[in-house]
C-alpha cells in the first residue's frame, strides 16, 4: 500500500537494560508519540511485496519513565507502605525488571511468577505468594526457593501447607467490602468474619506460623473508604489472632488503586489520603511491616497499543445515490478480543480508540481530527474468524480508511498477559522507551 508521507524524524536512540542474569531489553529514548510516530513511519515506507511478513503487526508502546513516575508517587503518598508488585498484572519481563531496579516487591501468584523473579537478583524476602488456593508442588517450589510468604484464607490451605511447607510464614486473607471495584474478587477469595476464629486456631492447633493479614478491596476499587474499612477489619483480626497467641508483624493492604486518571471518580490521592490515615490511626506500632500488592497502578498508563484496520465492510450499499450519512462500518483491526483486549472486558473498562494516523497522515495531536471529523455508526472487529471477537458496537467513529491506524491508551494492566495465538495470530510486541530517560536504566539491573 502506498501512503502518502508527513513525518519529521524523530530521536529515537537506544540504550539496554539488562538483569543479573538473563534479560536484555531495547530501550528508546523518545516520547511514546515520536516511537509511535517513527514506527508508523517505518512501516508505511515499507513496500508489502518486500517486506518481512508481520512488519505491519499491532504493537504497544511501553513507557518506563511513566512506571517511574508512579512509583515516585507512591513513595511520596504512602512511604509507609512498601508496594509489592502484582506480577500477573503485566508479567513482561522488562517492566519485572524496572521495578526490581527500584527496589518494589513481588506478589506472585503461581511457581511460574515465582520463577520468574530470583532469576533477576530478588531477595526471596521481598515476594510474597499471594494466591489463596495454591497447587501443592508450587508450594513445595517456594519452600525450595525459600518465599515463605504465602496467603491463606480456608482449612484446607492449611492442611496442605502443614504438609508441604511447615515453616511458611502465613498471611491470612480476610472478605472485604470489595462492591465498589471494577473486579470483585472477594466473590473468590477472602475468609468471612465468622469463619476466622476457627481458622486461626487450626493453624495454631497445626503450629503454623501465622504473622499477618491480608485483604484486597477489588481490582479497580473506586471507594476510598473502602480502604479504610478494611484496615479496621484488619485490626480486629489482629486482635483475635493476639488473642490466641500469635505475634502479629504484618498488614498486608493489596491491591486494586487505580494507575490511570479518575476516569472512575477517585484519584490515587484520595486512596492514598484515606489509606494512610487509616494505617497510623490504627497500626501506629513501627513494628508492624506494611505492604500492599498493587498492579494496575504501576503499568496501566504506561502502555498505549496501535492497531491497524486491515478490513472493512460498508453495510449499506456504496452506490452513488447511497446517503453517505446514514453509512455504517465494520471494521476488522489486527489486535482483538483473543489478543491484548480480552480483559478490556472482563475489567470492565471502556475502549476509547483514538485516531493516530488517517490517509498517511499521522494524527495523534490533531485536535479537528480527533474532535470534528463527521462520525459513523461502527462496529469494531479483532483479526480472528470467531464473531465473539468483537470490540465495539455501534459506537460513532471518524470514516476510517484501509491502512490507518488507531490507539488505545491505558493499556499496561490486564492485556498483553492474557493475550492467546487463537487463530495463529501472535501476541502483539512491546516497544520500549524511557521518555525522560530517569530512572535506572543502563545500570546493570
Ligand atoms: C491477590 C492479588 N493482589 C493484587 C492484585 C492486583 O490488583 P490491582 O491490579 O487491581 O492492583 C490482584 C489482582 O487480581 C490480586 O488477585
Amino acid at each position: 500500500m502506498q501512503i502518502n508521507q508527513t513525518f519529521d524524524d524523530p530521536k529515537t536512540d537506544t540504550i539496554c537494560i539488562t538483569s543479573n542474569n538473563c534479560h536484555q531489553s531495547t530501550i528508546r529514548t523518545g516520547t511514546v508519540q515520536e516511537i509511535i510516530r517513527q514506527q508508523l513511519k517505518d512501516i508505511a515506507n515499507t513496500k508489502v511485496s518486500e517486506a518481512t511478513v508481520g512488519y505491519d503487526n499491532a504493537f504497544i508502546v511501553g513507557d518506563l519513565a511513566d512506571v517511574h513516575q508512579q512509583y515516585m508517587k507512591w513513595k511520596a503518598l504512602l512511604p509507609r507502605i512498601k508496594p509489592f508488585y502484582a506480577v500477573k498484572c503485566n508479567p513482561d519481563q522488562t517492566v519485572v525488571n524496572y521495578l526490581a531496579s527500584l527496589g518494589v516487591g513481588f506478589d506472585c501468584a503461581s511457581q511460574q511468577e515465582i520463577q520468574q523473579i530470583p532469576e533477576i537478583g530478588v531477595d526471596p524476602t521481598r515476594m510474597i505468594y499471594a494466591n489463596p488456593c495454591k497447587q501443592p508442588s508450587f508450594v513445595h517450589y517456594a519452600a525450595k526457593h525459600n518465599v515463605s510468604l504465602m496467603t491463606f484464607d480456608n482449612m484446607d490451605e492449611l492442611y496442605k501447607i502443614k504438609e508441604v511447607y511447615p515453616n511458611a510464614k502465613l498471611v491470612l486473607r480476610i472478605l472485604t467490602d470489595d462492591s465498589s471495584a471494577q473486579v470483585r474478587l472477594g466473590l473468590k477469595y477472602g475468609a468471612p468474619p465468622e469463619t476466622i476464629d476457627y481458622l486461626l486456631k487450626t493453624a495454631k492447633k497445626l503450629d503454623l506460623n501465622v504473622v499477618g493479614v491480608s485483604f484486597h478491596v477489588g481490582s479497580g476499587c473506586t471507594d476510598a473508604q473502602a480502604y479504610a474499612d478494611a484496615v479496621a477489619l484488619a485490626r480486629n483480626v489482629f486482635a483475635q489472632a493476639e488473642a490466641i497467641g500469635y505475634r502479629m508483624t504484618l498488614l498486608n493492604c493489596g491491591g486494586g488503586m487505580s494507575g490511570s486518571n479518575n476516569e472512575h471518580g477517585i484519584t490515587f490521592e484520595d486512596v492514598a489520603a484515606t489509606l494512610g490515615q487509616a494505617v497510623d490511626k490504627l497500626f501506629p506500632s513501627p513494628d508492624i511491616e506494611v505492604i500492599a500488592e498493587p498492579g494496575r497502578f504501576f503499568v496501566s498508563s504506561a502502555f498505549t497499543a496501535c492497531v491497524q484496520v486491515i478490513g472493512r465492510r460498508a453495510l449499506i450499499p456504496e452506490e452513488e445515490s447511497a446517503d453517505i450519512q446514514q453509512q455504517k462500518y465494520m471494521y476488522y483491526l489486527n489486535d482483538g478480543l483473543f489478543g491484548s483486549y480480552l480483559m478490556r472486558f472482563t475489567d470492565n473498562e471502556r475502549l476509547n480508540f483514538r485516531v493516530v494516523f488517517k490517509n498517511g497522515v499521522f494524527v495523534y495531536e490533531d485536535k479537528k481530527q480527533q474532535e470534528e471529523a463527521p462520525t459513523f455508526i461502527s462496529n469494531v472487529w479483532g483479526p480472528t474468524c470467531s464473531s465473539f471477537d468483537s470490540l465495539l458496537q455501534d459506537v460513532r467513529l471518524p470514516r476510517l480508511e484501509l491502512g490507518d491506524w488507531i490507539c488505545q491508551e491505558n493499556m499496561g494492566a490486564y492485556a498483553t498477559c492474557a493475550a492467546t495465538n487463537f487463530n495463529g495470530f501472535e501476541k502483539t510486541k512491546i516497544i520500549y522507551t524511557n521518555s525522560t530517560s530517569i530512572g535506572p536504566h543502563n545500570n546493570g539491573m
